[in-house]
């Protein structure tokens, strides 16, 4: 069945101008876009939705990395999303990241690494709400 998930554009990527690129290969990848908005995030915003790396070393470079630019926060839906998502995206590390990937398209490197992609079908749904009210998500 379709499911959700979330995804983040970093700002290494809208900041190249590769928002449309990337969108294109999520697509590609037979994922919708269901609802999709540039945001510049708050340090409040970019620290609550990373809560879980509080406590790891790079927390401080990664909230400035996401409110250092804008940022495209989408919803996704397609069969499997969350993991069709991972799939297309490669891995956190572009030098690990699989050809025909995101990262390894696009990545610069670990924290600047183009997107963001949910890791559960759980956390999609409290990264959707995190961002999005039910009614700005179109089918
Ligand atoms: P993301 O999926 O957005 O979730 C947590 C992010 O932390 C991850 O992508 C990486 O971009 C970032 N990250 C992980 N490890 C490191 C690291 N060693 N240095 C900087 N950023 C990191």
């Amino acid at each position: 069945a379709a499911t959700r998930t979330f995804s983040i554009i970093k700002p290494d990527a809208t900041k190249r101008n590769l928002t449309g690129a990337v969108t294109k290969m999520l697509e590609d990848a037979g994922l919708r876009v269901v609802a999709s908005k540039r945001i510049h995030m708050s340090r409040k915003q970019a620290e609550g939705f990373y809560a879980v790396h509080k406590d790891r070393p790079f927390f401080g470079e990664l909230v400035d990395f996401m409110v250092s630019e804008p940022v495209v926060v989408q919803v996704l839906e397609g069969e499997d999303a969350v993991l069709r998502n991972r799939k297309v995206m490669g891995a956190t590390n572009p030098a690990e990241a699989d050809e025909g990937t995101i990262r390894k398209a696009y990545a610069l490197s670990i924290g600047e690494n183009t997107v963001h992609g949910s890791d559960s079908d759980e956390n999609a749904k409290i990264e959707i709400d995190y961002f999005f009210n039910e009614d700005e998500i179109v089918g």
